[in-house]
């Protein structure tokens, strides 16, 4: 009964249906760090999600006087794997393998049935690192793969498409952009492609026929950070796998470079994050069919969520919390959640499933 009550009290506040799924069983808190998100991936019909930062007890010592860092000591970093199913509602912990170390965060491609991770922040190491590793969700392995041969610029974003997986800085084009391209099957990095446009991203995938971006064109009079950061459309950009060729796609959708923005891709669409002041907006950007749509507003100002989008149809949301702004005070929120277990069936989809029904 009252489980009933809460759904329809959401249904209320929401367009879609927001619902929830059995909770998160892993040791990440966004307390520890409120722009972390829980590392994890979907492979198939399971979420997968490693290691994270969570908060542990202390007693105050009030002798010590640097505020600042007292809480950095008081975080432990974890190396436990779970795994949650899609299909069963069910969570469960992965007993026999651990991470070769603790992680706080690591940045994950899947690839088939593996997930490679790069970017990986340990205990120590909050900065990136060129280390790779790939994790064999059937066999159960975890492998060391070689250090990334090149430089970067900001974020390091990826996609994979037959047999390869791409690389790119998000930043890079604040210099030049370069594709680098590392051939999965035999471990051989290719020949970087060189797109003949300069642009910074905010996410990429990699489409049947084009790697596709979303970001922004940057000329040679537009070059300073003020200007990235001024830019409140971000492009849908497409590169040739073959010649680099760079063209525009001509579609272009508002969202603001801030870092609450989360954008994910999955089957040839991106969804985004956008969190404003008193709600958080997805908004999804089809590359082939050039269009993009207002999903939901959840009545919530989001903060790093595992954001998962599955099989086109549903959003999973473990995590995350309460964003703030700038000056650290919470923003307006209407909504009473705080920590996410959910699905998100999104309404505009179940109105176009009815449509089809009848
Ligand atoms: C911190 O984490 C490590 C490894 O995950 C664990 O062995 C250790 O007991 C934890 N320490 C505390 C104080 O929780
Ligand atoms: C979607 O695209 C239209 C047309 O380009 C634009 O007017 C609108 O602002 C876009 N919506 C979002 C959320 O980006």
């Amino acid at each position: 009964m009252i489980r009933l009550l809460t759904l329809s009290f959401f249904a209320s506040l929401c367009l879609g249906e927001l619902i929830p799924v059995s909770n998160y069983i892993g040791q990440h808190k966004q307390k520890c760090e409120p722009r972390l998100a829980i590392t994890g991936e979907l492979v198939q019909d399971k979420i997968y999600t490693f290691g994270g930062c969570y908060p542990i007890p202390y007693i105050v010592d009030p002798s010590v006087e640097n505020m600042y860092f007292m809480n950095a000591k008081h975080n432990n970093v974890s190396e436990t794997i779970q795994i949650y199913d899609i299909k069963k509602d069910e969570w469960t912990h992965e007993t026999e393998v651990k991470l070769p170390f603790p992680w706080r965060s690591a940045s994950t491609q899947v690839y088939q049935q593996d997930i490679y991770f790069y970017s990986v922040r340990s205990a120590e190491r909050y900065q990136d690192s060129g280390k790779m590793w790939k994790y064999d969700t059937v066999l159960k392995e975890f492998s060391a793969l070689e250090d990334l041969p090149f430089n970067w610029h900001g974020n390091l974003k990826t996609c994979a498409n037959n047999g390869r997986m791409y690389f790119v800085g998000d930043s890079d084009g604040m210099q030049r952009n370069a594709i680098q391209v590392y051939n999965i099957e035999n471990g051989v990095w290719e020949k970087p492609l060189f797109p003949n446009l300069r642009f910074t991203i905010k996410q990429m995938l990699c489409g049947k026929d084009a790697i596709q971006f979303l970001g922004n064109v940057l000329t040679d009079e537009d070059d300073s950070m003020l200007v990235y950061f001024r830019l409140e459309n971000s492009e849908l950009i497409r590169t040739d796998y073959i010649t680099g060729n760079t063209i525009l796609s001509g579609l272009s959708v508002k969202a603001s470079s801030t870092y609450d923005l989360i954008v994910k891709a999955n089957n040839d669409k991106f969804y985004y994050f956008d969190v404003k002041d008193e709600e958080t907006v997805i908004v999804v950007v089809d590359t082939v069919a050039l269009e993009n749509r207002t999903l939901e507003a959840l009545p919530h100002t989001l903060e790093a969520p595992l954001f998962i989008p599955y099989q086109d149809d549903l959003l999973f949301l473990f995590g995350g919390g309460r964003s703030r702004n700038s000056w650290n005070r919470p923003k307006k929120s209407t909504g009473t959640l705080k920590t996410y277990s959910h699905k998100l069936v999104p309404e505009s989809i179940v109105e176009i499933k009815h449509q089809k029904n009848e």
